[in-house]
């Protein structure tokens, strides 16, 4: 079965690809390019596949959990301008993708044991927009960012 919890932060980013020239960012990512950045309210939902424990009836208990999306990601995230604050966005596109992968990074070790492993994690940037990813990658170049975000 499946648990998910939701966490939210607020945090500032800006997209652009420093391999590329200033027109092809704007052409690419328009608004989103504009080097003083703006801001988001990201909602995410991290989900845990796994069986109830015996004793306890619960995969995790839920609150465990919330202290670990705190530490692992509010905390690093919250009130930050992604691109200067919170590595590896210093080098990597902080699309919603990206941020979806990173988050996957920082939780993957803490919640991963013989009972129970992450599923899912849910980026929306915007209550419209939102990206699901389930730990798999197609490619490793992680600095092509050839999704644009929204503006
Ligand atoms: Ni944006």
């Amino acid at each position: 079965m499946v648990i998910t919890r939701k966490i939210e932060f607020s945090a500032s980013h800006l997209c652009r690809n420093p391999r590329l020239s200033e027109e092809e960012n704007q052409k690419l990512f328009g608004p989103a390019a504009n080097a003083h950045g703006h801001g988001h309210n990201y909602v995410v939902e991290v989900s845990l596949e796994g069986d109830p424990d015996p004793v306890t009836g619960m995969v995790l208990d839920l609150k465990e959990l919330k202290q670990i999306l705190t530490h692992e990601v509010v905390e690093p995230y919250d009130h930050r301008f992604l691109n200067y604050e919170v590595p590896p966005f210093d080098r990597v596109i902080p699309t919603a993708e990206n941020i979806a992968r990173d988050i996957w990074q920082r939780l993957e070790p803490r919640l991963n044991d013989a009972r129970k492993k992450l599923h899912a994690v849910r980026v929306y940037e915007t209550p419209d927009l939102f990206v699901d990813y389930f730990g798999t990658q197609l490619v490793g170049d992680q600095l092509s960012g050839d999704r644009p975000c929204s503006a």
